[in-house]
């Protein structure tokens, strides 16, 4: 193999030393699920709470104002990261399930009526899945589902039959985070701009921020969500984008303090512009000095590099797991069309118990539905175990996962 699988970005990670059970090398495979963080990262979160934290937008003394500019700063960076034209795009939020709840009840919830339909896909994530059903529990709107083929890829035939004039909203994920299945996104957003260019479009990018160069206005979604902690960030910190007209004509998702201008009983209260209106309260502000901080470490280490390692990888990692006998890979064969997720289930094995020798192996994955029990469904399977790589994976990961998985075979088979 003429690449270098080996990540250069391995030791800024200080978790991966950890030694699991107590001896052994961890081999951290469940970044699907959530990440590792940076000493960058860390180093940022610590340096807000022990030298400078307070709350923000609020204090007129050095250390508010000092932090409510960093705090603002993040915007403009996360905005420049996923290339929307302005800040004011940008809505912190809690995580992708926040941003998407957010969507359904302050954009669906007062534009749509009973009968209408939005259309999602048998890929989602629960949280791309539940905030619609919910929606149609408490106005009827109807969610129309695309179904997925047995190779992981939608029917993309079958998502154009399903366009109507009830159509109001399309979500669907970028990347499958149970199959890591990539989406052709422009070819779906042109789809659907070409057969009603009134309809919305959200896409869930909580994979594809982490795995692809993403840019919002070439990719022209009225919505993207996604989350911080899968991105290397910390946890309570997502983010929503929409179009700022499209912010600007959406009521306030909740109510409280620093999304107002003014609140009286006498005049009623009048609410800030977005991307203010949607982020009530105090919100994670040590978090998203994290997320800041996590952007510049890929920004510097550069996300081309990222995304060639990681498919450098996935190859690797495809070749070594594909000679296991009796293991089912499930995904499309076409690895430009996959990102570095990979879900297999073993012959005659349930994927709790593969996974339980595996931990005893020092190897962490996933084993499970992934949040995504349709999908499941749809492959006419419960669950699978998921092996996920991130920039820090490197070959004695893919060489700890392999072996572990030999064990496997030696004490069931
Ligand atoms: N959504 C996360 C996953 O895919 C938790 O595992």
């Amino acid at each position: 193999m003429s690449y270098n699988l080996n990540s250069p970005w391995r030791d800024d990670f200080p978790v991966l030393q950890t030694k699991a059970h107590g001896s052994k090398t961890l081999a951290f495979l469940d970044s699907a699920a959530s990440a590792q963080k940076p000493q960058a990262v860390i180093d940022a979160m610590d340096d807000v709470l022990t030298k400078g934290y307070s709350n923000i937008h609020r204090g007129l003394y050095e250390i508010s104002q000092n932090l409510t500019q960093s705090f603002e700063d993040v915007r403009k960076k996360v905005a420049s990261f996923i290339g929307a034209s302005s800040e004011k795009n940008i809505i912190f939020t809690r995580n992708t399930t926040e941003g998407i709840n957010l969507v359904a009840q302050s954009w669906a919830r007062p534009t749509m009526k009973a009968g209408d339909q939005i259309i999602i896909t048998e890929l989602e994530h629960h949280a791309n899945i539940v905030p619609w059903q919910i929606l149609a529990e408490q106005i009827g709107i109807v969610v129309k589902v695309v179904p997925m083929r047995k190779d992981t890829t939608l029917d993309l035939e079958a998502f154009k039959n399903l366009l109507s004039d009830k159509t109001k909203l399309v979500s669907f994920t970028e990347i499958s985070n149970a199959f890591g299945t990539i989406n052709p996104v422009s070819k779906i957003i042109e789809m659907v701009r070409e057969y009603n260019s009134a309809i919305k479009i959200l896409v869930d990018g909580s994979q594809g921020i982490v795995h692809r160069k993403v840019d919002v206005r070439k990719m022209d979604a009225d919505f993207y969500v996604f989350t911080g902690h899968k991105l290397y960030a910390p946890t309570g910190i997502g983010v929503l984008y929409g179009k700022y007209d499209l912010l600007q004509s959406m009521p306030p998702y909740q109510g409280g303090g620093d999304m107002i201008e003014r609140v009286s009983f006498k005049t009623g209260t009048i609410y800030r512009e977005a991307p203010y209106k949607f982020e009530a309260g105090t919100p994670a502000i040590v978090e998203v000095i994290g997320l800041g901080a996590a952007v510049d470490y890929i920004v510097d280490n550069s996300m081309d590099k990222i995304i060639e390692h990681e498919r450098n990888l996935l190859e690797y990692a495809t070749e070594q797991i594909l000679s296991i006998k009796g293991l089912t890979l499930y995904g499309v064969d076409d690895l430009s069309r996959k990102a570095g997720i990979l879900s297999f289930s073993m012959d005659g094995l349930h994927p709790s118990d593969i996974g339980m020798v595996l931990d005893q192996c020092g190897v962490a994955v996933r084993s499970g539905h992934h949040c995504a029990m349709p999908a499941m469904e749809a492959m006419g399977i419960d669950s699978t175990i998921r092996a996920s790589l991130a920039m820090y994976s490197d070959t004695s990961d893919i060489d700890s996962l392999i072996n572990a998985l030999h064990k496997v075979q030696d004490l069931f088979g």
